[in-house]
């Protein structure tokens, strides 16, 4: 097992565009501020993609530029196409990620169109980052089940994923976006995709619909993944995924992680106090067990 686990921030992202109270911009900005102050290296900003499908986030252009980017962290933002790519660079992003999924049902609903067109799409979007030094990172989503398809065959999560990696993403992030995994076929399905896409450039992504997400994580980093997708305050959940809940909470991995004496470069403290913030501006309870904890002792 690595001993250092890079946490990917998706919060002002995954989280906040799942939100059915509108957020000013101000408060995105603030927490996003905050988590960068955690000790996070990774933190995904927000998301260029159409605001007639993701309102939400229609504000990412201010957002990015609001934002105090600090040395050291980096600052991915969602981006589903060339128009996407022009209007995260017109704000100075320097790194993106593309997303696409293993399920043709999930994918026609979620960015409208097939996988291969999806890939095709995402052709001159990563030629023109490798021309402008732009890092990108890619999503598989409905990894371990599909809402609309049910099953989703392991050799089409190995395709996409391998496909993605030969195109140029630095790191491949697989995503349970409806959290109906279990240990077991998380464990098979990292195993499988290691056979085309190296460790070190792959990434784990669980929402914990079902509750099972620390457990696939676990065993995800005992088969040696080194970097862990997860959302402050459990927030999360994709608007074209029926029944997709929030992300695995940030507190909760981190937690997790430096009781098993895996470092992450996070205060815990810092971050938990951000958690807090962020659930009393969305005005509900914690999605963090860790938060939640600590507030009741
Ligand atoms: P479309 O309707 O097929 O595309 O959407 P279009 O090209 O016909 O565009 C429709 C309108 O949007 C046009 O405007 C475009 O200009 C505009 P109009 O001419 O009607 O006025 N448009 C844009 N505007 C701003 N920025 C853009 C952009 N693109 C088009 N980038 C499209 C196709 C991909 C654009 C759409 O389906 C889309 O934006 N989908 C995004 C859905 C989404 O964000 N889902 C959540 C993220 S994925 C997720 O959460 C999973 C993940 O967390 C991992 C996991 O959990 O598994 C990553
Ligand atoms: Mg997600």
């Amino acid at each position: 097992m690595s001993d250092f686990v890079r946490i990917v921030e998706v919060g002002p992202r995954d989280g906040l565009q799942n939100e059915k109270a509108t957020i000013a911009t101000a408060d995105k900005i603030a927490l996003v501020d905050r988590l960068s102050a955690t000790g996070l290296q990774s933190i995904e900003a927000t998301s260029f993609v159409s605001p007639k499908w993701v309102p939400q986030l229609a504000d990412a252009a201010e957002v990015f530029t609001g934002i105090t980017r600090r040395p050291g962290v980096h600052y991915p933002v969602l981006v589903p196409n060339e128009k996407g790519y022009d209007r995260a660079r017109e704000v100075g992003v320097e790194e993106i990620a593309v997303f696409t999924a293993a399920s043709e049902a999930f994918n026609r609903k979620n960015i409208n169109a097939s996988i291969d067109e999806s890939l095709q799409r995402f052709a001159p979007v990563l030629e023109r980052a490798r021309g402008d030094g732009v890092r990108v990172r890619g999503y598989v989503s409905t990894v371990l089940g599909c809402p609309y398809q049910g099953e989703v065959p392991l050799a089409d999560v190995v395709r996409v994923a391998r496909e993605l990696h030969a195109m140029g993403c630095y790191e491949i992030s697989l995503g349970d976006t409806i959290g109906v995994g279990t240990p077991a076929k998380a464990r098979a399905m990292l195993r499988a995709v290691t056979a085309e896409v190296p460790m070190p450039a792959l990434a784990v992504h669980f929402h914990d619909t079902y509750g099972q997400a620390l457990a696939n994580i676990l065993a995800c980093l005992e088969e040696g993944v080194a970097v862990v997708d997860s959302a402050v305050s459990g927030t999360g959940g994709c608007p074209y995924a029926r029944g997709a809940t929030g992300n695995v909470a940030s507190e909760d991995v981190a937690y997790m992680l430096h009781g098993m004496g895996i470092a992450t470069g996070i205060d815990l403290d810092a971050l938990s106090d951000t958690g807090r913030w962020l659930a009393a501006l969305l005005g509900r309870e914690t999605g963090s067990k860790v938060t939640r904890a600590r507030m009741a002792s």
